[in-house]
């Protein structure tokens, strides 16, 4: 299974910024051995569209509302997100559960939405610092998967980012999880997708994010498990993001 690195642009850039980044992303030749993809801020979409043309990374969207249409002022629809061209969803983002509240029951919609509109959802765990100072990480993370999973195995295919919220940067410094940490509940994802999802499960990638970069990347990919990242900070320059792939193709 080929490795993925998806860049996770947040709000940090303006329209401009964006296709601009972008263009300077698609000049650059990346492994053909691993999936490379963007998720610009929604109004960056077209233009990073555009930009990426004629370059292997795909373009993935930072969120989507559960509902295809309807009365949903300000959301976002999954079928309008497959119609502009986007293969990946991020969903659940524990900066989507903070700040704007979402729950493991509001994600669960959300990745039927994705699913259902045939692209693939990355659904984002993790737990805060105080849950795991409480020996509560797998507590709070198998709940997530549990109700935020669906209830058979997406035909396009699936993917969990194990992101613990303490190690997520606020886009300049940040404090990564240990490697070992991290493949101790890598490990467990997997068990619990193979327990719900049997041999199907082999085709979910588990990602690791939380201050990933090109000088930590190397020991995260060796361990079992470990299928790629999910970049905030280190995906806005394309020389980092460039480090971090490379460390994927070996
Ligand atoms: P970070 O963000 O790499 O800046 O820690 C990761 C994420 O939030 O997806």
């Amino acid at each position: 299974m080929k490795k993925l690195v998806i860049a996770n642009w947040k709000m940090q850039m303006t329209v401009r910024q964006s296709a601009k980044a972008a263009k300077i992303f698609a000049r650059r030749k990346w492994p053909a051995g691993v999936d490379v993809a963007i998720a610009p801020s929604y109004l960056a979409i077209y233009a990073v569209r555009e930009a990426l043309r004629g370059s292997s990374i795909q373009l993935a969207a930072q969120d989507a509302y559960s509902e295809d249409k309807g009365t949903f002022t300000g959301e976002v629809s999954p079928r309008d997100l497959k119609e502009v061209g986007v293969k990946y969803v991020i969903i659940g983002h524990s900066e989507r559960r903070r700040f704007f509240g979402e729950t493991n029951e509001m994600i669960a919609k959300k990745i039927e939405g994705v699913v259902r509109n045939g692209m693939i959802p990355i659904l984002c765990v993790g737990e805060t610092a105080q849950e795991r100072k409480l020996g509560k990480t797998w507590e709070v993370i198998s709940e997530q998967l549990t109700v935020g999973l669906p209830g058979t195995f997406p035909k396009r295919g699936l993917v969990v980012a194990y992101e613990p919220v303490w190690a997520i940067s606020d886009g300049r410094v940040g404090n990564p999880a240990r490697p070992s940490d991290a493949a101790e509940v890598h490990g467990d994802v997997a068990a619990l997708l193979k327990k719900r999802f049997g041999k199907a499960s082999d085709a979910c990638r588990i990602l690791y994010g939380g201050s990933a970069d090109a000088n930590n990347a190397a020991s995260f990919i060796v361990e079992k498990h470990v299928d790629g990242f999910l970049v905030g900070g280190a995906s806005l320059k394309a020389d980092s993001f460039e480090g971090i792939v490379d460390v994927c193709s070996l």
